[in-house]
């Protein structure tokens, strides 16, 4: 026991929203010595008063990481943001998986994506070759196929709210959209367990839900009409454009749609509750605790 409370329990992107609050899980159940490790130090000046040792790590400056991961035995890689150039990600991503091994870490959880082999995402094989590195690396891991987050939702839905429409390429597929908070719940959980396998594991919502699903439901807690309009990919990436997302958020948006029109942003799996001992918030659930966001009150 005493080994396991000893152990060295590191945390890339500390700084970021789920980087953040899986450290404060951590430090919350006393689970170790706990590292945050961020490009941004001052930023969790908070969590550090909390009892986390702080360190500086930036992917994209491998001489960061070697003292970064130093003396540790397991880390949680979280996703990088880096999406706006091809290959950036990966490079950044294949950095942190060679140093960590190098370094002596044990093993690796990271937050990967739904079906990455198959899927239509942009950013898939981002995701798939870091699931590549990190099984050719000698490390362990338990990688956490994270579902879309049920938290980007909100705005989609208010706008929706607003108007009556609610446009997507998605035909009648879904995601099974999970939680933020759930995710981190589940990398907490991955990073303190004694599990030293090589296991992949699906991080999703209790269902997959559709689009005219999330069309019912809006309507049943804002009280306003909203209807599911299915449009062609072309179609939804020119509207999003015109409304003035960036390129390539725009086709980040509609490729996901793809995905779910295809079927790859399922199953649901009770992955969640294996991790976790608790089952996933629902998206209505969710969404029942969002009502002000959503009729913009
Ligand atoms: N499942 C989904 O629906 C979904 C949605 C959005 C994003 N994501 C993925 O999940 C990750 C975490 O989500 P989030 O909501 O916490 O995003 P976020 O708040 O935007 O955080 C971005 C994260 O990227 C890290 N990062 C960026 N550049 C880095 C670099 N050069 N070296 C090391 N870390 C770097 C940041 O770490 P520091 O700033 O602390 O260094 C931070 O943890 C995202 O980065 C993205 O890959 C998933």
């Amino acid at each position: 026991m005493s080994d396991v409370l000893n152990r060295a329990l590191l945390v890339t992107g500390a700084s970021g929203q789920l980087g953040r609050r899986v450290v404060s899980l951590l430090l919350e159940r006393q689970a170790g010595r706990v590292i945050a490790a961020t490009r941004t130090p001052d930023k969790i000046a908070d969590l550090a008063e909390r009892g986390a040792e702080v360190r500086r790590a930036d992917f994209e400056d491998p001489a960061s990481l070697a003292a970064a991961f130093a003396g540790v035995e397991r880390m949680l890689m979280i996703s990088t943001d880096a999406i706006d150039k091809p290959g950036r990600r990966l490079k950044q991503h294949q950095n942190a998986v060679e140093v960590a091994a190098r370094t002596g870490v044990k093993h690796i959880v990271y937050t990967s994506m739904p079906n990455p082999e198959v899927s239509p995402v942009i950013f898939a094989p981002d995701h798939l070759g870091t699931e590549q590195a990190i099984a050719a690396s000698g490390m362990t891991y338990t990688i956490l196929r994270h579902n879309w987050y049920a938290d980007f939702l909100v705005a989609t839905l208010k706008q929706a709210a607003a108007t009556g429409e609610l446009f997507a390429a998605a035909r009648e597929g879904g995601a099974a959209y999970v939680t933020r908070g759930d995710c981190a719940q589940c990398d907490a959980a991955a990073l303190v367990s004694t599990d030293t396998g090589k296991r992949t594991l699906n991080v999703t919502g209790p269902t997959v839900v559709t689009f005219a699903e999330l069309a019912q439901i809006t309507t049943k807690l804002t009280g306003k009409p909203v209807r599911y309009v299915a449009v062609t990919p072309g179609e939804r990436k020119d509207q999003l454009v015109k409304a003035g997302l960036p390129p390539v958020v725009a086709e980040i948006m509609v490729s996901s749609q793809v995905a779910m029109a295809q079927g790859t942003m399922g199953p649901a799996s009770t992955d969640v509750q294996t991790l976790t001992g608790h089952p996933p918030i629902s998206v209505e659930h969710f969404l029942s605790g969002q009502r002000p966001a959503l009729t913009g009150a």
